[in-house]
């Protein structure tokens, strides 16, 4: 089998460091597991400006859409606060999501054992707790045209955005969504808002055809976007799959991320269109930023990157054993004591992201 082609992009602030702790599980994993990696790195955001003068230069691009996946620790900081808006750090990310063409946007919200306190929700509503997020990454509200701020005739002024989702837009990020549900729990809920808006009509057919004639093995259901943010924190072990508009993903995701209490702990998918092989562009990250406050100082969490490059196993290359080897490990180093500070608790030993790093690959080493 061809070697993965695995592009990283460390990005800035704590990004370079969580990445530096990645790296050690990919060598690992290359070593003990004999996976053939051909790994580039490349520069993207503040790092790519203060050497392109661009945050997203071409070879970035170029080698992203060359590579079966790209691995990106986070972009930002205060050193490039006063650029243009088009030469700013996040730019080069909006850039790379929008030329590698990722709709699918994963985001699980998974609460380990270990720290089913670390919620502000009480432990038994969260322990436990497996969900998966998808959202949809490059239509919706976000998108749609007409949008803009206009004045009127009268001189009052007119603010307006459009929610707009084309038959294909719905279907392929349906796809995903099933597919996914069918590689887990066989569940699927589709958040709308049916109720009130025709583009949510139309969503909410597509998913039942789709549920019909490709998928009926999963059981699908229906919530409107009201509750489903009631439903999240009132009993969020109800749901497994929950699929979504751009912008009711976006509050949905962010809001089921603090079930689990810890950003430094959240990984993320980004998937693009399949190509003939089935294989399709992918850029896996951390939900956190990089920061800024903590860059520098070996304090930052490498496990939300760490999970992000497990995701990227099971979604780019079908390893799920070794997803799960790296999801264990994890749940066996917090369950052994250690925390980096964004997770500290009483009792707890506080150790920095290159223990952290370590630990992990030394759990590694006995689970294999
Ligand atoms: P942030 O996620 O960087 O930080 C928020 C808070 O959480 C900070 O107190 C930080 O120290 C803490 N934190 C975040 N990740 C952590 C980790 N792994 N371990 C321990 N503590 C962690 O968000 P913020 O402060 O809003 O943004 C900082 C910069 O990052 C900005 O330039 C922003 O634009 C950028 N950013 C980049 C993102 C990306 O690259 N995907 C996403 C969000 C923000
Ligand atoms: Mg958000």
């Amino acid at each position: 089998m061809a070697a993965k082609k695995l592009l990283i992009l460390p990005g800035d602030g704590i990004g370079v460091e969580v990445m530096t702790q990645v790296r050690r599980i990919i060598d690992w994993m290359a070593k003990k597991r004999k996976i053939e990696f051909d790994i580039s790195e490349g520069l993207l955001g503040g790092a790519a400006y203060d050497v392109h003068g661009t945050p997203y230069p071409t070879q970035t691009l170029e080698a992203a859409l060359a590579a079966d996946a790209v691995l990106l620790g986070a972009v930002g900081g205060p050193k490039w606060d006063d650029l243009p808006f088009d030469k700013k750090p996040e730019r080069g990310l909006l850039g790379i999501r929008k030329d590698m063409g990722l709709f699918a946007n994963l985001r699980p919200a998974t609460v380990l054992d270990a720290l089913a306190d670390a919620s502000t929700l009480k432990h038994d509503v969260v322990a436990g707790l497996d969900i998966m997020i998808l959202r949809e990454l490059t239509g919706g509200l976000y998108f749609g045209e007409p949008r803009g701020i206009e004045t009127l005739a009268d001189g009052s002024r007119k603010g307006f955005n459009t929610l707009v989702y084309t038959t294909p837009e719905i279907v392929r990020i349906g796809r995903v969504a099933f597919e996914l549900a069918r590689k887990r729990n066989k569940k699927l809920c589709s958040v709308d808002k049916a109720n009130v808006l025709e583009c949510t009509v139309l969503w909410r057919e597509e998913m039942i055809k789709l549920q019909k004639e490709e998928f009926p093995d999963v059981e699908l259901t229906h919530m409107y976007v009201d509750n489903a943010a009631m439903q999240l924190v009132r009993n969020p072990k109800q749901f497994d799959v929950m699929v979504t508009e751009n912008m009711f993903g976006d509050i949905l995701s962010d809001c089921a991320a603090m079930l689990t209490g810890s950003l430094g702990m959240l990984p993320s998918a980004s998937l693009g269109a399949a190509d003939a092989e089935g294989r399709r562009k992918a850029l896996y990250e951390p939900v956190h930023g990089s920061a800024p406050d903590i860059a520098g100082k070996d304090m930052a969490n490498p496990l939300a990157t760490i999970l992000s490059f497990a995701m990227c196993l099971r979604y780019s290359f079908n390893m799920d054993a070794e997803a799960e080897m790296i999801e264990t490990a994890v749940k066996t180093v917090l369950k052994g004591g250690l925390r980096t500070a964004d997770i500290m608790q009483a009792g707890k030993a506080k150790v920095s992201t290159t223990v952290m790093g370590e630990a992990v690959v030394r759990e590694l080493d006995k689970i294999s």
